[in-house]
């Protein structure tokens, strides 16, 4: 039974001028278990035969069949599949992987193809055993000689079975007594039944072989038989492998996950100035996010401590018109008549002046809200001391006011007593009832004095005006504020004659817009921090660039050994992602510590993390390694094997 069946079979590199026509109209047929030996000078096409034989480099033309499957036409992860199944191949160079230990280089193989751990290891170790090497199991490549480099290249060649062994020029690299002992093993591997292709210029090597091959310009032009065909054994030597798929994937992820952690590791500094633009990307994302939310959280507790759902109207066409302080049209009826709304809890008229405030030989200018009993509540003004004023002092025109902690201080230094105390405000008699607490100011404490008294008291005894400043309006709970809004507004219009001499102001919609405007301030400098974000990645790519062209021979030593496309572009994705993601993390922390820094300094508000932004930072930087990677991994797992092989 033949292995390997050529027919027609030609290779032929390049065009035009630079056509070379490496391998002619190959007629060739290798039985199960032979012995053959390839001999030619240089540039006679012996290393072409070897990678068309071994699935690395599908022909240009003819049929090329091992163990019945025709390789022609294969997609290159099938070919890979028939190569890591059936092919072993031994370089002259023996291209194991540097950051390997012995026994992972011979395990590789089984990885690609799907084999347990468990029986990997077992098998891997047995083969070293074998060869020789027991005490070396984990040792990297560089502590091994030559000698025994080659014999792991051997181990690795058989881990999948090894049925065809492909050795191109195996000894040529080592001194006569390493170059018998490999000799030896391969000729051992022979007796066992493998089919073994030795590539050689050395005419005694050649003499250990059964059958000679002579090539030149391409073609065959000796075949020389020393022994009948049919002097191996040639039994089978696959390995049975029971495949479980998730098994399967989960070891090839895990050894790319080994794999990008050495890659990483190894170049520490290039990988650390990598990652910096990641870093600093997602740190300024994730602090400017959390200075953001600080800050939103701060305006958002003093809207609240102004009190929930209320409506203010004021006379006029809107902020701005510039006629708002003399604009007369709204009264204290309009107040009454929303105050009988079933949607509006309570409805308060509103007026202020201003004026000299006297107390004991002090005096100062100072601003006095008239208004009715709900104000307290619907503005969220609290009392430090005393009372506000009820019902009654409205509705009895009471000679009371309440006043704020700025005038409390002026007036009463020294913390004496303010309540009952009378003081005069345009002339006026008032005694004070109460102090208010401090007020969670929206734009920064003011030294602003503020009184309060019933607008009944304001409005006939110190201003005798007849129209107000504005009408306070608290929502039922129950009804959307919009509603309440639309409603009051076609209700005044309606008592005004249709005139729309007034607007309202809602302090849900004040809520909005600082949301929306604080959102959008957010979304802006992230989206800048993003800018350095996509320069990161740029980075990442161009890194991962230079690691894929640096490990251009290995690349191609794990295709040779079986490693399917997917494989190695698996390999460079999770690095990629992997780099970003550690970036991510630092950056994380950076911010944090940004913020920790930041929150002991300021006192005016502080950065707020959410873990939500935590998590989504590690997502962007996953999903800038899987883009950024995305492209050098492809060209990595779109290389040609024999290329990638030859690559200095
Ligand atoms: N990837 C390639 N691209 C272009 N020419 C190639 C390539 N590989 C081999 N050749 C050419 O094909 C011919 C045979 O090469 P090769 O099989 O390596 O010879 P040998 O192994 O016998 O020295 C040589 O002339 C070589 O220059
Ligand atoms: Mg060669």
């Amino acid at each position: 039974m033949n292995i390997i069946e050529l027919s027609g079979v030609s290779r032929v590199f390049g065009q035009g001028e630079n056509r070379v026509e490496a391998l002619l109209d190959i007629n060739l047929e290798i039985r199960r278990g032979d012995f053959v030996a390839v001999v030619g000078q240089s540039g006679s096409g012996k290393t072409t035969l070897m990678n068309t034989i071994g699935c690395l480099d599908p022909p240009s033309g003819g049929s090329c069949r091992i163990d019945g499957i025709e390789t022609g036409g294969l997609s290159p992860r099938s070919l890979a599949r028939v190569r890591g199944r059936k092919v072993g191949f031994v370089f002259q160079r023996y291209n194991l992987l540097p950051a390997l230990t012995a026994m992972d280089n011979v395990a590789l193989p089984a990885v690609y193809a799907g084999l347990s751990q468990r029986a990997r290891t077992e098998r891997a170790k047995g083969l070293l055993i074998r060869l020789g090497l027991g005490d070396k199991l984990g040792s990297l490549p560089h502590e091994l000689s030559g000698g025994q480099q080659q014999r792991v290249s051997i181990a690795r060649a058989l881990m999948n079975g090894g049925d065809i062994i492909l050795a191109d020029e195996p000894t040529g690299a080592l001194d006569s007594q390493s170059g018998l002992l490999v000799m030896g093993i391969l000729q051992g591997l022979h007796r066992e039944g493998h089919t073994i292709i030795l590539v050689t210029h050395d005419p005694a090597l050649a003499a250990h072989a059964h059958r000679a091959i002579e090539l030149r310009d391409g073609r065959i032009i000796g075949d020389d038989r020393r022994i009948p065909p049919g002097g191996g054994k040639g039994h089978r030597n696959q390995v049975e492998d029971h495949v479980r798929p998730l098994v399967f994937y989960r070891d090839q992820l895990l050894e790319a996950l080994k794999m990008a952690v050495q890659a990483i590791m190894s170049h520490k500094l290039r990988s650390l100035l990598t990652m910096l633009g990641i870093i600093i990307g997602i740190a300024s994302v994730v602090a400017v996010v959390a200075l953001g939310r600080g800050s939103q959280e701060q305006i958002m507790s003093s809207i609240s401590a102004m009190g929930t759902n209320t409506i203010t109207v004021y006379p006029g066409s809107g902020f701005g018109d510039r006629n708002r302080g003399r604009i007369r049209t709204l009264t204290v009826s309009d107040s009454d008549l929303l105050a009988r709304q079933s949607y509006l809890d309570s409805s308060t008229p509103v007026t202020s002046t201003s004026g000299m405030l006297v107390y004991g030989n002090q005096s100062l200018t100072a601003s006095l809200t008239g208004a009715g009993e709900q104000f307290f509540e619907a503005r969220g003004l609290r009392m430090a001391l005393g009372r506000p004023f009820t019902e009654d002092d409205v509705r009895e025109v009471a000679s009371v006011v309440v006043i704020d902690p700025n005038t409390r201080d002026k007036l009463f230094p020294g913390g004496d007593d303010p309540l009952g105390q009378t003081v005069l405000f345009r002339r006026q008699p008032l005694l004070v009832i109460g102090v208010t607490s401090p007020q969670n100011a929206l734009f920064g404490p003011t030294d602003q004095l503020s009184l309060w008294s019933p607008y009944t008291t304001v409005m006939s005894k110190i201003t005798g005006e007849r129209y107000i400043s504005s009408i306070v309006v608290r929502v039922n709970d129950l009804v959307s504020s919009q509603v309440a809004e639309k409603n009051l507004t076609d209700l005044l219009r309606v008592k005004h004659d249709g005139r729309t001499d007034f607007y309202t102001q809602n302090t849900d919609s004040i809520k909005q817009t600082i949301e929306s405007t604080s959102r959008t301030m957010t979304l802006l400098i992230s989206s800048i921090a993003l800018i350095s974000l996509v320069v990161g990645g740029i980075g990442v790519m161009n890194i991962m660039l230079v690691s894929v062209t640096e490990r251009t021979r290995e690349i191609g030593t794990r295709m040779a050994i079986g490693a399917k496309p997917f494989n190695i572009m698996e390999q460079f994705l999770i690095e990629a992602v992997l780099l970003c993601l550690i970036g991510g993390l630092a950056g994380i922390m950076l911010s944090g510590a940004v913020g920790i820094a930041f929150n002991r300094l300021s006192s005016d508000f502080i950065m707020s993390f959410s873990t939500a932004s935590f998590v989504l930072a590690l997502c962007c930087s996953s999903f800038i390694g899987i883009a950024f990677g995305f492209m050098p991994a492809r060209s990595a797992s779109r290389l040609n094997p024999i290329e990638a092989l030859s690559y200095e």
